[in-house]
């Protein structure tokens, strides 16, 4: 049989991690990538729940995929990640020319339910179990952390990598359906994630990001001894190789001094802090549970502040949660001013089945005014980086260089297909062409998008950029070309 895998991954960081992990096992059993489900003898889609809306997408690619299947029956459909433990069979019955469902705790699963496919054997479910479906234990040891080795030519950067420290949560926030489908928090023992980082060292990483739903609540007890993040980030930071390391998503009330202090102390750590708060409504936080008033999160921050004084703290916000009047809306708006985060995500709200909003607190905000209210909060969000960011210009950041801008790649694929049509016209002319200078992106220490031209050898490289221009979202900049001390960086 022919084994052309396509995967489509919506979502978080924790999903792109899964599908670069799926795929690198895929492969070792013999699956290439292709471009387009068309192609393809088996078409993963691995899924979200956090909002209806991401649902929708992925029940609409299944229903496109129908067709193909009549055509085909021995393409293999599968569904992976949240959805598939949120919906489980459900699946089966809204597309039932699906053969695969695999929630985010049976990942390892996925080549031998493929192989057993193949073979004949029937459409196949593996799912972890219910949150109350048995002991604390039982129900953690069915949800299993999915780190194999990894491979260095799945990830979109060779110097760069995700993590995975921690998986689950047990924070219960009431909207979030997040606890009940990634299962209880567990956090990864800390030789287990120093190994995976060597070994991505080794393969020329340059970057890491650890990964956690509330990654700052690290915490790893053995033998009567206690890792937090803090002596976690401490012990990573002795890898030679790593230059720069990150991690999202913190949990306010989990921002403790000793992590502060280390993100200040150690000078591999990114100064880019995602802390989200929800809402700047005490009304709205206590009825989200989400364990800390909006004075505690004030505090917080200030804390962050006096310790990073540079620190660019980003947030994410619900707007038009259950019982959302306007005051508490303003609320949220004044938290947002006052702050200054780098950035904020805004969402609206999607009342999820199975959590305990959904059962127990109305969607009574009407669409329209959570529509206003996520303008409101982003146009205001775009105010303050656009005046935060000019504050850059003239300032030398250092960036670590990704690859092409996005602008480039277009030109390139553009210039591929010219190149393409004149081969095929019998016509190679610019076919040796110098590679010119590109345009390259890169990110700050303090995670701010840096755009600039230079020669594609620079991706992967750290390097002294000159900030020009700037807008709310990116930097303009040119390269620095004369030796530049590390002293007269700005650490942005
Ligand atoms: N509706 C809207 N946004 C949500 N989030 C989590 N659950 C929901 C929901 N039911 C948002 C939170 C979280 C981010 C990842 O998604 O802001 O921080
Ligand atoms: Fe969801 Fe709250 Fe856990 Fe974040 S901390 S994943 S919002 S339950």
């Amino acid at each position: 049989m022919s084994k052309r895998l396509y995967i489509e991954t919506v979502g978080c960081q924790m999903n792109m991690l899964d599908s670069e992990l799926v795929v690198a096992s895929l492969r070792k059993d013999g699956y290439e990538l292709v471009a387009t489900p068309a192609e393809a003898d088996a078409i993963l889609f691995n899924t979200c729940s956090v909002r209806q809306h991401a649902e929708d997408k992925i029940y609409s690619a299944l229903g496109r995929l129908k067709h193909a299947k009549r055509q085909n029956p021995n393409k293999i459909i599968g569904v992976l990640g949240c959805m598939a433990q949120k919906d489980q069979k459900l699946i089966f019955e809204r597309a039932p020319y699906v053969d695969l469902v695999v929630g985010p705790g049976q990942l390892h699963q996925v080549p031998a339910l493929l192989s057993e496919i193949a073979a004949g054997s029937g459409p196949r479910m593996e799912v972890s179990l219910e949150r109350t479906a048995g002991s604390r234990e039982e129900v953690e040891r069915s949800f299993e952390s999915y780190d194999p080795l990894r491979d260095e030519q799945m990830r979109s950067s060779p110097y760069q990598a995700f993590v995975r420290i921690m998986i689950g949560c047990d924070k219960f926030c009431t909207y979030c359906i997040v606890p009940s489908v990634r299962g209880p928090e567990q956090s990864r023992p800390p030789e287990h994630i120093e190994t995976e980082v060597r070994k991505l060292a080794a393969e020329g990483c340059r970057e890491i990001t650890l990964l956690g739903q509330t990654v700052n609540s690290y915490r790893y007890v053995t033998a009567g001894r206690t890792t937090r993040m803090s002596d976690l980030l401490a012990r990573l930071h002795d890898v030679d190789g790593i230059e720069r390391i990150k991690f999202v998503t913190n949990f306010p009330k989990d921002m403790t001094d000793d992590l502060l202090q280390a993100v200040r102390d150690l000078p591999k750590c990114s100064h880019y802090l995602h802390v989200p708060a929800q809402s700047g409504s005490n009304r709205m936080l206590r009825r989200m549970k989400r364990g800390y008033t909006i004075e505690e999160y004030r505090e917080m921050h200030a804390r962050v502040r006096q310790t990073i004084p540079d620190a660019a703290v980003t947030s994410d916000f619900i707007v038009g949660f259950c019982g959302e009047a306007e005051e508490d809306h303003q609320a949220s708006v004044e938290l947002l001013r006052e702050s200054r985060f780098k950035n904020s995500f805004v969402f609206k709200y999607s009342p999820r089945p199975g959590t305990k909003a959904h059962d127990l607190y109305a969607d009574d905000v009407p669409e329209e005014t959570k529509r206003r209210r996520n303008n409101e909060l982003l146009d205001l969000q775009t105010e303050i980086s656009e005046e935060d960011n000019q504050q850059l210009l003239g300032r030398t950041v250092r960036v670590l260089v990704e690859g092409p801008s996005k602008a480039s790649r277009k030109q390139a694929n553009r210039e591929r297909a010219d190149r393409e049509q004149a081969n095929h016209d019998h016509d190679s002319h610019d076919h040796n062409k110098e590679p010119h200078l590109l345009q390259l992106t890169g990110r700050t220490n303090c995670d701010r998008i840096v755009v600039f031209n230079g020669q594609p050898r620079l991706i992967g490289r750290f390097l002294p950029i000159t900030i020009y221009d700037t807008t709310a979202f990116t930097l303009f900049g040119e390269v620095v070309t004369e030796h530049v001390g590390p002293e007269v960086y700005s650490l942005t």
